[in-house]
């Protein structure tokens, strides 16, 4: 499989709202990070649905290696 590419090699943090769905761009080629724009088509990635469960922030990994997506898991500092 493809490697995916590195948007950052940090987390993005970002507000989410309760009941909202979000999409997690795992392909790291989306213009619209940490969202994903579209931009994976024919590179076999897919992006990952993240529902927040409460008003709160999240990280959203920015690197697209993390063992936890779509949530930062400290992957980006073995990069
Ligand atoms: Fe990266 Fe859709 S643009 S998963």
């Amino acid at each position: 499989m493809a490697e995916p590419v590195v948007a950052q090699k940090s987390p993005y943090s970002v507000e989410v709202a309760k009941d909202q769905e979000y999409w997690w761009c795992a392909c790291g080629q989306s213009k619209s990070q940490p969202y994903c724009d579209g931009s994976h088509k024919g590179s076999g990635f897919s992006p990952v649905q993240y529902n927040a469960k409460a008003d709160r922030t999240v990280h959203f990994c920015g690197c697209k290696n993390t063992g936890n997506q779509p949530l930062c898991d400290g992957s980006h500092n073995s990069l």
